[in-house]
Order: structure tokens, then sequence, then C-alpha cells
């Protein structure tokens, strides 16, 4: 069961360019992406209303999409326009439809209501493409559920032992507590580690050897966003009272969308506002959260395994876990709600 009435990043922008269409499950849907020739992005259901066959695996014709299993045109708001062989069309040939948007680099799809889609509650993501930051496009797929990388994502006391050589480093990190606050639709969570050594990953982009002040200050909000203002400083100069003169900032950007109910889509970027005229930094800075995310990954699908071993594991909840059972509290709570407001709708509507 997931959330529909909400934006989900369905993939990169360019991944529709140059005609290609490009086929994507979300939500457990297969969604067909394509551009029409004015370049609007269109989501299509990526299964041919005759006989199931995927449009991805179709030619574009235009703004149409031809399947190529036994010839139906379809165009882009998802109406059947020519059957081989014979002239009338039925109303019943289509497929469905959903909204989608570009903003930011990513290609963002409403799954659900499509009379609810307001672009304006699309989230802000312009450090993906805004001038003063650099970032390099990431993709990770997890044979796990979403709610699960959630479970990681808030809560950052793994960093110095998941990722000590990456985005970790010293322990101290995990004994200061975090300030977590509840948002409507998710969770704000600030740390600040002071007078640390430098993360490795802060080392190796800059060379920094003396102690830091660190911060990572997010909200991850539903269905799955983590928008993140981090960085270090030299120890002591301020950077917590607002000096971050010479500061190395980082503002993350990632995206968990349920493929479907066991497995999960991660979209990623670290865009970072110095060396701006360096792209081999942006390319290290790139290289390194994408061996850190392929340590968490490590960690998450092992402790999924072990948990599908006894399914009455119960967890022990701690004080570190805060944050992230304010998540999944909002999370079923939104659910619960969109659930019982759909039941209550008349049959046929959306
Ligand atoms: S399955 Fe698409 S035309 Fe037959
Ligand atoms: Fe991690």
């Amino acid at each position: 069961m997931f959330l529909k009435n909400c934006w989900y990043v369905a993939g990169w922008r360019d991944e529709i360019d140059d005609g290609r269409l490009l086929a994507r499950t979300v939500l457990g849907e297969p969604l067909l992406l394509y551009r029409t020739e004015a370049g609007a992005p269109v989501a299509l259901q990526d299964r041919c209303c005759h006989r199931g066959a995927p449009l991805s695996l179709g030619r574009r014709e235009g703004d149409c999409v031809r399947c190529l299993y036994h010839g139906l045109k379809f165009e882009p708001g998802g109406a059947c326009v020519e059957i081989p062989g014979q002239a009338n069309v039925p109303p019943k040939a289509r497929v469905r439809s959903w909204p989608v948007v570009e903003r930011a680099r990513w290609l963002w799809v409403w799954m659900g209501d499509p009379a609810r889609a307001d672009p304006a509650g699309i989230p802000d993501t312009h450090w993906l493409d805004d001038p003063q930051w650099r970032s390099l496009p990431g993709t990770m797929h997890y044979d796990v559920p979403h709610l699960a990388i959630a479970d990681n994502l808030l809560d950052f006391s793994h960093l110095p032992y998941v990722h000590p050589t990456t985005l970790g480093g010293s322990e101290q990190y995990a004994q200061e507590r975090p300030l977590v606050e509840r948002l409507a639709r998710g969770v704000r969570v600030t740390r600040w580690v002071m007078n640390i050594p430098p993360p490795p990953f802060v080392t190796q982009v800059a060379g920094w050897t003396g102690p830091v002040d660190r911060w990572n200050i997010y909200d991850f909000t539903v269905p799955g966003l983590l928008v993140m203002d981090s960085g270090s400083a030299p120890a002591g100069q301020g950077a917590r009272e607002g000096n971050r003169a010479g500061a190395l900032q980082f503002h993350s950007c990632q995206a968990l969308t349920p493929e479907a109910a066991s497995s999960t889509h991660y979209f990623f970027t670290q865009p970072h506002d110095f060396a701006l005229d360096q792209p081999a930094v942006t390319q290290a800075v790139h290289d390194i959260v994408k061996q850190a995310f392929a340590e968490d990954e490590h960690m998450i699908s092992a402790q999924q395994r072990n948990l599908a071993l006894d399914p009455d594991f119960e967890m022990l909840p701690l004080a570190m876990d805060s944050a992230l059972m304010h998540y999944r509290r909002v999370y079923a709570a939104l659910l619960a709600d969109e659930q019982a407001k759909a039941q209550a709708r008349p049959a046929g509507t959306p």
C-alpha cells in the first residue's frame, strides 16, 4: 500500500531525451515515460490495452506511440487512435496516463487522482540545476521496501559505523543526539557535532586534516524525499552561529520511489557550492557518495534478509529511532486517511 496523492520522482530529465522510451515501474504500475515533439514529458501505462505488451517496446510516431506487437497507436493522453485493419476504435481502447512534470532535472509523476495534481506542490530541489551548485545524477535500485531505506536516512548515527572511510569518521558523531522536530508531512533533523576530525570524504575532496564543526540539517517528507543542508567548517569559527566563511557546503537531494512493495528506486545528488570550476571535484564527491550508498545498500539488504527469517522478531526502540518512528507514524496516518477517503468515494471515481 502506497500513498498515491503525492509527487514522486520517476527519473532524470535526460533519461527521456533523444526520443527515448523509458520503462519504469512506480508503485507497482509499469510506466512508459517519453517526450512529445515539443518536449513535454508524458507518462502512460506501459501495458497495451490489447494484449498487455509493453508500449516501451514500441516506437514513437510524432507525439504518439505505436505498440509493436499488433500495431495499436496511442496519443499522449492514452487514447488509442488507430487499430490496424479496423476502422472503429472502441472507447475502451486506451491506457492510463498520469500527470508528469519536469522540475530541476527530475521527472515528477503524480500517481493519484489527476484532479489533485498541482505542480505547485512539487518540493523545492533547485540545487540540482542552480548555477551556484554542482552535482551529478545518481540512481540505485534496492530490493527492499522504501520504509527500510527511510529508516536508514532518518538515523545518521549509523554514519561512523556503516561509513567509516567515506561519510562517517569519528564515532563522536553518533554520541551527539540530533534535534528532531515534527513536521506535518515528515521530520526535520538537525545535528551539529563540534570539534571532530574531518569526515574522510572532506579530507579526500578538500585535503582538510584539522578539526571541524560538522552539521547535517534535513527535512525528510512523504513520500520519501530528503533535502539536506550539510557541511563542515574549521572548528571554532562560529559556523553554528552563522559564519560559514570557507566552509564546505552540500545540499543533498535524495528521493525514494517505491517500484513495488519490496523494491525501491533511489535517486540522489550531492550538490556542492565550492570548486565550481573543477569537474574532477564534482566527480570525486559523487563517487564517494555512491560508494557510501553502496555501503548502506549492503547493510540494509542484509538486515532485510535477516528480518525475513523471523517474522516475529521485535525491534528494540531506542532514543536514536525517534525520527524514523515519527516518520513511520506520519506515513501510516496519511495512508490511512487517503485510503479512507478513497473508500468513501462512489465506485468508478479515481
Ligand atoms: S498487445 Fe499491443 S497491439 Fe496487441
Ligand atoms: Fe548511510
